[in-house]
């Protein structure tokens, strides 16, 4: 099957055009292709694209795959074919050292980001890290084709420093498109796009496609955005001490219509455009083009959990003042149930589900210039959500 009528044919029952059934990543690939470096591997995003792309039926491949992290490789994956590189790419000594000697890569995948307590320092280490992989890649892979770079649905909303200002200018108003002028504030995404156009000024033939999803759906434990394995912490803590599974989100998130992003389906848009003629040096929105009900979702996980279901009560609380307390807790029910160990900070981003489910405003993404330039992946979120939760399960991350 081409390229393009992979993207094209037949759809699988996710929305998904490639199939794991039977295309073990541990097969022998025929023929190698492209040779991505995934910086962020274990992230939200990276575990898919480290699935997704040996894969002898994707676009561009079965690819080979260096991965880079600054933690030891982590053991959800043990029979990944990915070349896993330790390495903190803010350090730019330790890149130039590790990086450099990757001279085969072809595309670059950069799914990555830092937290800091300001926005201009947001953009400050974010945009350094970025021009430490590229001052390593640009003058030693002579075949760089491709830059993905994932940014977010806050090109369009402004930083989240800014939100918690009260902000000091307004937010682009939802239907979110492309084409919508920078916001008048820092931004790390602003600052991580120019690095980008000024590295394809510098090495001729080199393209780029940016990438804007809006709150992922997806699995890694180490992600600093993770909401769908926040709540699945959250519903295990209320099941385990006999909590109400109460809703901590507005009456907006509960009424209102939403719109998210599938990790899986921004990876699979990645590919496409890092492999698709027409979709060079192009910004893209990536949702998962329905919508939903935070109400829905909820009756979801307390079914996955066993939790009664109650009647929203009408107004939201915060999850990381319910919960900074539960430290204890969670170390019971991980050795309990003989879970991943992990820290309830790590697996708990309360700050972030705050965020999500108490949002002052309406945030809808237009995936219309995606489909327009070729890109006809989809997800239904209820699904997404169900199967993302059995993907937590499944990996010993909560009972
Ligand atoms: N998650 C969401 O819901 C969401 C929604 C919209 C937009 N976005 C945007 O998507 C972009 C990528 O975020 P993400 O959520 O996909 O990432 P993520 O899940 O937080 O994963 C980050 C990855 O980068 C690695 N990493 C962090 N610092 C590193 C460093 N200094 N050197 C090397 N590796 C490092 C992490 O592993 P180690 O910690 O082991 O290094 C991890 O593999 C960001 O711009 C984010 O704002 C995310």
């Amino acid at each position: 099957m081409s390229w393009y009528s992979w993207w094209t044919g037949s759809l699988g029952p996710r929305g998904s055009k490639f199939q794991t059934n039977g295309e073990s990543s541990g097969e022998k690939p025929e023929k190698q292709q492209g040779v991505a470096l995934v910086i962020g591997v274990t992230g939200i995003v990276g575990n898919c694209l480290a699935e997704i792309l040996p894969l002898s039926d994707t676009p561009g491949g079965p690819w080979k795959v260096y991965g880079v992290a600054r933690r030891p490789k982590p053991d959800w994956s043990p029979d990944s074919p990915v070349e896993y590189v330790q390495c903190d790419v803010l350090d730019r000594e330790h890149t130039l050292e590790k990086i450099s000697p990757l001279k085969d890569v072809t595309h670059l995948f950069w799914v990555v980001w830092v937290n800091r307590e300001t926005e201009e320092q947001n953009c400050e280490d974010n945009g350094r890290m970025l021009s430490n992989v590229l001052d390593a890649l640009l003058p030693n892979a002579e075949n760089l084709q491709h830059i993905c770079l994932q940014t977010g649905g806050k090109h369009y909303l402004g930083p989240f420093d800014a939100v918690a200002r009260n902000r000091d200018f307004q937010p682009h108003e939802p239907p979110f498109h492309e084409e919508l002028p920078r916001l008048p504030a820092p931004n790390f995404y602003y600052t991580l796009e120019d690095i980008v156009f000024e590295a394809a000024k510098k090495k001729q033939g080199l393209t780029w496609s940016i990438h804007r999803p809006t709150v992922i759906f997806g699995f890694s434990p180490w992600s600093l955005m993770n909401i769908v394995g926040s709540l699945c912490v959250y519903a295990a803590i209320c099941k385990h001490e006999g909590l109400p599974f109460k809703y901590p989100g507005n009456i907006i998130t509960w009424e209102q219509f939403m719109d998210v992003s599938d990790a899986e389906l921004i990876a699979e848009q990645e590919i496409w455009a890092a492999t698709d003629l027409y979709a060079k040096n192009q910004a893209f929105n990536c949702a998962n083009g329905d919508v939903f009900k935070w109400k829905r979702l909820w009756k979801i996980i307390a079914e996955k959990f066993d939790l009664e279901l109650l009647s929203y009560e009408g107004e939201g609380f915060s999850l990381a003042e319910v919960m900074k307390d539960k430290g204890p807790v969670w170390d019971a029910i991980v050795g309990e149930n003989k879970l991943h160990p992990t820290k309830i900070e790590e697996v708990g981003n309360w700050w972030f589900a705050d965020l999500v489910l108490n949002p002052p405003w309406g945030t809808v993404l237009s995936m219309n210039k995606s489909k327009e330039y070729g890109f006809f992946g989809f997800r239904n979120t209820e699904t997404s959500m169900g199967q993302w939760i059995d993907k937590v399960r499944s990996s010993n991350i909560v009972p």
